[in-house]
């Protein structure tokens, strides 16, 4: 019997081949039969077939002597073989599957590193060309902390997307064609400020902040300038060469300033082809839209009914309508957004997109992907899959939206400097004898990958609560406690002697001890736990798990000596330290987040 990566195929696998050969089931059941395959309680077993139960109701027969049955010939005919597992039926007419400890020990064994691991998983999208759209940001503003969340989360499904073997594209979707730009334009021309003459892009872009807040001010007293901008708008809009000399430097430093953030959050971008990119890409949009009777001009305004979807307009009488151009004739993001849409599918040949933003634009891609699939139907397009991925807020200690003390957004950047301030105090406490510079390396990882797991082990549609304390403490579901799993196994490794990276070390398994094969249980749980990660493209699913094996590690260490013991046991054990090692680090990095040797 084959040992597949995720234990739940074998498994699957010999019961549909028990049902397609045995002639005496063929005879019972007509049609496919769905074993339905779930991770047990631990208590009892490994893994738990639920399907005998709804098959013995649709043919009128007993469960739990239909399960005994076929557990019986799954045994008899060798399908299961039984020196890798335990079958036993339980309850109502379950059947329970126990993975032996020469099951643990021959998946360890064919399992053995990062490589064959990945060589695994690469094989799930089959090269699949995705395109995720993250972290999208809109330009002329300094980040703040309400921009860690795209970066993060959408750094993390990128790894998992390509660990998991699609092709990905990270194309950042910014927005740069917004109505500020003429406001800014005037306030600059006004007080004759030249943007490239910056050297540092995040001052520059401080002052671009706070230039923006006079504008509006201004214009509030003087309607006179609102006229101003908006004509600086129309001239930009109409290609003016000055204007869009100006507009291009305050993107230029906008870019350069979330490209210094994208650098210290190990964020990486492919491509950053914003809103201004697809100005002259809409046109095709509203005329394909049209020809297509999809869309129908209202006021002047060009927008698209979806009857199926259920929230109603003020008259009651029909569902919001997704506006694709404004009455003006403007373009708006929705139709940026449908002209983007295609441009990936014809340039890069998505066959799925991605999009990552917070809650608030749900309706607006629920709206846009009906919208395509109409379209991309009447037009015999293939349909790309597309998922939009969205998340709840950061909250404060009092439950709201956080904030500085004086009701702004918390900046990104000093975020970042307070997470490394704070870092580094923990560290130098906990070992004040390394040298100062690696405790600052050690700190910077600590830092980021503390700010990085606290968002990303709370499930991302729900709110979670900032909390310093918590996120750089040593004990609980956190970065520096994981991170320490890792640096502890460092140090077995140099007690012993050995080299993490000899790979000749990490062959030979034969798990006995309960915490041995407690270990080893959890260790044959990383392809289940990923696999839901990534169907579901909730990252905390992996970081519970991380969490857990790290547990788990640390019971088995704490009871079971492994260097001074006999030497094959010493064998096994550090065979066992080493592959929690991969596992860990293959899973932090999944997260984004760095590991160390040392702590
Ligand atoms: N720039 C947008 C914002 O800041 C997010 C863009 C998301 N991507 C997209 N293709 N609509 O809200």
């Amino acid at each position: 019997m084959e040992i597949s990566f995720n234990p739940i195929h074998s498994i699957d696998r010999a019961i549909s081949l028990l049902f397609k050969n045995d002639a005496e089931l063929l005879q019972q059941f007509k049609g496919s039969f769905d074993p339905v395959i779930r991770v047990a309680d631990p208590k009892f077993a490994d893994f738990q077939v639920n399907g005998i139960l709804p098959l013995a109701k649709k043919n009128r027969l007993n469960p739990v002597q239909l399960a005994n049955t076929v557990c019986k010939k799954l045994t008899d005919s060798q399908t299961i073989d039984s020196n890798l597992f335990e079958l036993s039926v339980a309850g109502p007419g379950f059947i329970n599957f126990k993975l032996k400890a020469s099951y643990l020990s021959k998946w360890l064994e064919s399992y053995s590193s990062a490589q064959a691991i990945q060589q695994e998983t690469s094989q799930w999208l089959n090269k699949e060309i995705t395109v995720i759209d993250f972290p999208s940001a809109n330009t002329a503003k300094q980040a703040h902390i309400g921009h860690l969340r795209p970066m993060v989360i959408g750094e993390s499904i990128a790894r998992i997307l390509e660990f998991s073997g699609a092709t990905v594209i990270r194309d950042n979707h910014i927005g740069d064609w917004g109505t500020n730009f003429g406001s800014l334009i005037m306030i600059l021309k006004k007080k004759g400020i030249t943007i490239n003459e910056f050297e540092n892009p995040a001052e520059a872009l401080e002052l671009i902040d706070s230039l923006y807040k006079e504008a509006t001010t201004l214009e509030n007293n003087n309607p006179e300038l609102r006229d101003i901008s908006r004509n600086e708008l129309l001239k930009l809009q109409n290609g003016d060469s000055e204007n869009t000399l100006i507009w291009q430097s305050i993107i230029d430093v906008s870019n350069q300033a979330f490209e210094k953030l994208f650098e210290q959050l190990a964020v990486k971008i492919d491509y950053t082809l914003g809103e201004s990119f697809y100005k002259d890409k809409v046109q095709r949009i509203y005329d394909e839209l049209l020809t297509l009777e999809i869309a129908e001009k209202s006021d002047g305004a060009l927008v698209v009914w979806h009857n199926e979807i259920k929230k109603f307009a003020k008259d009651n009488k029909r569902p919001f309508p997704f506006n694709i151009r404004k009455k003006d004739g403007a373009s708006n993001y929705a139709s940026t957004d449908l002209a983007t849409i295609l441009y990936r599918i014809e340039h890069f040949k998505a066959q799925s997109v991605i999009y990552l933003t917070d809650s608030r634009q749900q309706d607006h891609f629920e709206q846009l992907f009906l919208t395509t699939k109409k379209w991309f139907q009447k037009k015999d397009y293939p349909l790309p899959k597309l998922k939009h991925v969205w998340w709840g807020t950061i909250l404060g200690s009092d439950n709201k939206p956080i904030k500085t003390k004086s009701g702004e957004s918390i900046k990104l950047q000093l975020l970042i400097d307070e997470a490394i301030e704070r870092a580094l105090k923990v560290v130098t406490e906990k070992n004040p004898s390394l040298p100062v510079e690696e405790q600052r390396t050690i700190a910077k990882a600590v830092a980021i990958g503390a700010l990085k797991y606290a968002d990303l082990s709370s499930n991302r549609t729900q709110d979670y609560v900032f909390d310093w304390d918590r996120m750089l403490s040593f004990e609980g579901n956190t970065a520096p406690y994981l991170l320490y799993v890792i640096a502890r196994i460092n140090s077995i490794f140099r007690k012993a002697d050995l080299d993490l990276s000899d790979s000749s070390i990490n062959h030979h398994f034969d798990v006995r001890t309960t915490y041995e094969i407690q270990l080893a249980r959890k260790l044959i749980q990383f392809p289940i736990t990923l696999n839901q990660t990534l169907s579901d493209l909730r990252p905390h699913f992996l970081s519970t798990y991380l969490f857990e094996l790290a547990g788990v590690f640390n019971t088995f260490y704490n009871n079971e000596k492994v260097i001074d013991a006999d030497s094959s046991i010493q064998q096994r054990r550090i065979s066992l330290c080493h592959r929690t090692h991969t596992v860990l680090s293959i899973g932090l990095n999944l997260l984004g987040i760095t590991t160390v040797d040392r702590m």
